[in-house]
């Protein structure tokens, strides 16, 4: 993958944690409350880290840049700031051509591109593709998409095996993604997973418009991760939203938690539209342990 190693070097003291979250997608009051819960959780903006996708769907993208600036929390660039920064006329997140997804994406692109200043789309033009760390004792990628593809969606039902390939090309223990906006967390072997967060700025189509975080935990040169919902003011952001885009369909997906296509995702995910998620936590044993006598 192309892009700088960069800046962040995860936790200060070995027990700390890292809290991840996936894009605002311009959703301020959910940003506020992440970064309330955040000073809840006593998480220092250094061990607090953003996957990319700023600005998207929602109604506040200039504030929610200048939000997440502010908090000075670590983001890996999504393919939303790479499209911005560069001034690009769609959001590059691979929609096909005529889907719903497509013709939705063009409203709200063109709402967050006039929104941003110049030096918001700098700020996003500076943001690395990946960012290396260890925790415990686990080399930790962050990335938006796919390893080589920023805007590869890659699902809990992709198969293990081509999670393992992106998994070699990034030379990383765990794989911290977003972009597909689904909270999951997927063991690929002894010591070695893949974690998406799911999306801050936008319920994942469970029927509840709580929206995800999650905790990295170092335990014993190991390393727990836990999923966690959020729940916040959904309806003073669809009523934001409605104010910025009238007849918007996120609006209501804020509020309903379900999405208003359904075209990026595949059948095994479709399936489970309206059911109430319930991700499972994970231990990951140190690699060094675990591949021990093997
Ligand atoms: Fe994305």
């Amino acid at each position: 993958m192309t892009g700088a190693r960069a800046g962040f070097a995860g936790p200060g003291r070995p027990g700390d944690r890292v809290l991840v979250f996936g894009g605002p997608y311009s959703n301020l009051q959910a940003l506020r409350a992440m970064r309330a819960r955040a000073a809840g959780l006593a998480i220092a903006p250094a061990n607090a880290l953003c996957t990319g996708d700023i600005a998207a769907y929602g109604a506040d993208p200039a504030a929610v840049c200048d939000l997440m600036r502010d908090w000075g929390c670590a983001v890996v660039m999504g393919n939303c700031e790479e499209q911005f920064a560069a001034a690009a006329p769609d959001c590059g997140c691979g929609f096909d051509d005529g889907s719903a997804c497509d013709a939705l994406s063009r409203q709200w692109y063109a709402h967050a591109l006039s929104a941003l200043d110049d030096g918001q789309r700098a700020w996003m033009c500076t943001l690395p593709r990946r960012i290396d760390f260890t925790l415990g004792e686990l080399r930790c990628t962050a990335i938006h998409g796919g390893a080589t593809r920023i805007n590869r969606f890659i699902f809990p039902s992709t198969p293990a095996e081509e999670k393992r390939r992106e998994a070699d090309i990034l030379a990383a223990d765990l794989v911290i993604a977003g972009h597909s906006g689904l909270p999951f967390t997927q063991v690929l072997g002894a010591g070695r997973a893949w974690h998406n967060a799911g999306a801050l700025g936008l319920p994942a189509n469970d029927g509840t418009p709580d929206v995800w975080y999650s905790l990295l935990t170092p335990d014993g040169g190991g390393l727990a991760i836990s999923h966690h919902r959020l729940a916040y003011d959904h309806g003073g952001a669809a009523k934001a939203l409605r104010a910025a885009r009238p007849g918007d369909p996120y609006a209501g997906a804020l509020e309903s938690g379900l999405w208003p296509s359904l075209d990026i995702l595949p059948e095994a995910e479709r399936a489970l539209t309206g059911r109430r998620l319930d991700p499972a936590g994970v231990f990951l044993s140190s690699p060094i342990i675990a591949g021990a006598g093997t």
